[in-house]
């Protein structure tokens, strides 16, 4: 039984993600959450964006984070940034959440998968001081613990995105990643999204979305950036040279 094209290693039943798993849920989905540890550089000038913009802290929150890696990943590199990882659990908390209760489940469990391609990662960031214990789990996967302070800094729920952003305290702004989540959702959905950004956002909250979010060439008719436009400024020109997507246009908005 495999739960995802990234996360199928042949050892799959014996790993302690798939104990967990089993033990919390009863079984394995088989369902496809694509998503990577340092998947784009574009959280790199994000973070560095985050704390220039907010140096006494704000809250990030990471709906549609699938397995968590994207959380994680802006955890460990404002870690970087800023001397250590209890300033993060301190000023710049990561609130992570998803629809799939399994997805949550497995970044609840403090372990994390990192296949071939994003075993690079491990130099970056200071991560290899975050991510300890691994165990082998095929020729291309091997599995890692999360240290401590790494699991205090993101907190997972399971929601729903328009739920989560609801649910976000409006007196003051905040930090949303959402990225690669707008084509999964049904037009409802999407206007439901825009409004409670729209309502329920305090001026200067910033947002991150991913470039084929943002951009009608892939995805058809709803380009969300467009629907940025009357309520936020596009600041993707603030990201720093080198430290973004390779497509960073209408990425990253500040509310008005
Ligand atoms: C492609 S993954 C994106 C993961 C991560 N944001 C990234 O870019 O690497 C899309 C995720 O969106 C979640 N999702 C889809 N619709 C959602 C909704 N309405 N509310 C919350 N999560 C949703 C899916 O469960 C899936 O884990």
């Amino acid at each position: 039984m495999v739960m995802a094209v990234r996360f199928s290693p042949d050892g799959f039943t014996n790993t302690r993600i798939s104990r967990h798993l089993i033990e919390r849920s009863g079984s394995i989905s088989r369902d496809i959450h694509d998503t990577a540890l340092f998947r784009t550089n574009g959280l790199i000038g994000l973070g560095r964006l985050i704390v220039s913009e907010f140096p006494q802290g704000v809250r990030i929150y990471n709906p549609a984070c699938s397995y968590g890696h994207e959380p994680i990943s802006m955890a460990l590199i404002l870690s970087n940034f800023l001397g250590g990882m209890d300033y993060v659990i301190e000023k710049y908390p990561v609130f992570g959440s998803d629809r799939s209760n399994d997805v949550i489940e497995v970044a609840k469990s403090g372990l994390i998968w990192l296949t071939e391609k994003n075993l690079g990662a491990l130099k970056l960031f200071g991560t290899d001081k975050h991510l300890i214990n691994p165990v082998k789990v095929d020729d291309k996967t091997t599995e890692f613990e999360l240290s401590d302070s790494l699991k205090r800094a993101v907190v997972f729920r399971v929601n729903n995105i328009v739920d989560e952003i609801r649910s976000i305290d409006s007196s003051k702004p905040s930090v949303i990643i959402m990225r690669n989540v707008w084509y999964y959702m049904d037009g409802n959905t999407k206007d439901a999204l825009v409004r409670a950004l729209r309502d329920n956002l305090s001026p200067r909250s910033i947002l991150s979305i991913a470039y084929g979010d943002s951009s009608l060439s892939y995805y058809g008719i709803h380009p969300l950036g467009g629907y940025f436009a009357g309520i936020c400024d596009d600041i993707s020109g603030s990201l720093s040279e080198g430290e973004r997507d390779t497509f960073w246009e209408k990425t990253v908005f500040r509310k008005r």
